[in-house]
């Protein structure tokens, strides 16, 4: 008997990216993302913009999924959205969106957790990319969240350790801001460190609970480093910029990889995940893919265009609670706040 083709569209806008996917029984078919280049301008997002960005993107950006998916709206059989965590107003522009959607075609509406699309992302069909097994450790690193999850089942997470002030990505961002470059600083500094030596500088490194984390003393640091340099050689920065970033990114690495292994000693999983768009960088994944034979840890590192807010995480997520029939009601609202173990 052939497998029912199940056609699902979602939606991702918590933060500053539009985007909509079309998933066909776990196989992503399009994956549409706006970048909403205004913030680079301010150094950040700036919500207020964001919400109208998103406002003039959706439909164009829907748009293009349902057609380079090579489908008609009428095929879908759900629509799934993200609720929550992120931006009040960004959010609400999916969330009314993907309601009046599903009324019109009147199909089921399917609420995801963004954070849990971030974990969720390992399990889209991909050739040659085995999805780990339950119970799984994953590192969820973003420009609002650095958390250890165990995953026991799909929706069943619970949070092993967190940042107790800013996130991984923040430290990227900020660090980026200090040295002069644009917003988002991270990918950047993943590429000058690559030009650098790691070990021209040292930074201290936070002294929190064994499976927390803390970036904002290591942000202060770097800045009165930098300040302090730069009293006696205002070209510091220019002179010594890839060196500066490969020991700022060495110092985050190791803060990530020594956190994960007090994780999978506490827990005593060794599979080990990580996600969001921090796990994008170069050296997380080499240190991480380093520890398959120097830990005996099996690691499942995600598809770069899974790893930054994108809507085929969301899809995936969806896809799953589509077969366990677990729709959302059209009074489903969007929450700026949203742990990793809450379903609803
Ligand atoms: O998951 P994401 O797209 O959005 C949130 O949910 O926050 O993550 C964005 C963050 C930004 O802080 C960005 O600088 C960082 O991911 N990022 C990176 C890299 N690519 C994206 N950080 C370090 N190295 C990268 N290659
Ligand atoms: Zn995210």
């Amino acid at each position: 008997m052939t497998q029912k083709s199940i056609y699902i569209l979602a939606i991702e806008s918590s933060c500053d990216d539009t985007s909509a996917a079309v998933i066909c029984n776990g196989k992503i078919l399009s994956n549409i993302i706006a970048n909403q280049k205004i913030h680079a301008e301010y150094g950040g997002v700036v919500p207020e913009l964001a919400s109208r960005a998103h406002q003039q993107n959706i439909v164009p950006v829907v748009q293009q999924a349902i057609q380079r998916a090579n489908i008609d709206k009428k095929d879908l059989n759900a629509i799934a959205f993200t609720r929550g965590p992120g931006l009040m107003g960004s959010l609400l522009v999916g969330t009314s969106f993907a309601k009046s959607l599903a009324l019109s075609l009147n199909i089921p509406l399917i609420d995801v957790n963004h954070m849990q699309g971030h974990v969720l992302a390992h399990f889209i069909e991909e050739e040659n990319t085995p999805k780990p097994s339950f119970p799984f450790l994953c590192l969820t690193i973003s420009g609002g969240h650095t958390q250890i999850v165990k995953i026991s089942n799909y929706f069943d997470m619970q949070v092993v350790g967190e940042t107790i002030d800013d996130a991984v990505g923040e430290a990227f961002d900020k660090t980026a801001k200090i040295l002069g470059l644009p917003y988002p600083g991270g990918p950047l500094i993943d590429k000058y460190a690559k030009l650098g030596n790691p070990k021209a500088y040292s930074f201290s490194k936070p002294k929190v609970g064994k499976t927390d984390f803390s970036f904002s003393g290591l942000k202060t640091g770097i800045l009165y480093f930098v300040q302090k340099q730069e009293k006696e050689n205002s070209n510091f920065i220019e002179e010594n910029l890839y060196d500066i970033c490969a020991s700022v990114q060495k110092t985050i690495v190791e803060i990530l990889l020594e956190k994960l292994k007090n994780a999978v000693k506490e827990t005593g999983i060794k599979q080990v995940a990580i996600a969001g768009g921090v796990s994008a960088n170069s050296e997380i994944r080499k240190q991480l893919k380093a520890t398959e034979t120097s830990l005996d840890w099996r690691t499942y590192i995600p598809k770069f265009e899974y790893t930054t807010d994108n809507a085929g995480m969301i899809a995936i997520a969806g896809y799953l609670k589509y077969l366990d029939n677990n729709y959302s009601g059209m009074n489903v609202s969007a929450q700026a706040r949203l742990k990793v173990n809450e379903n609803h």
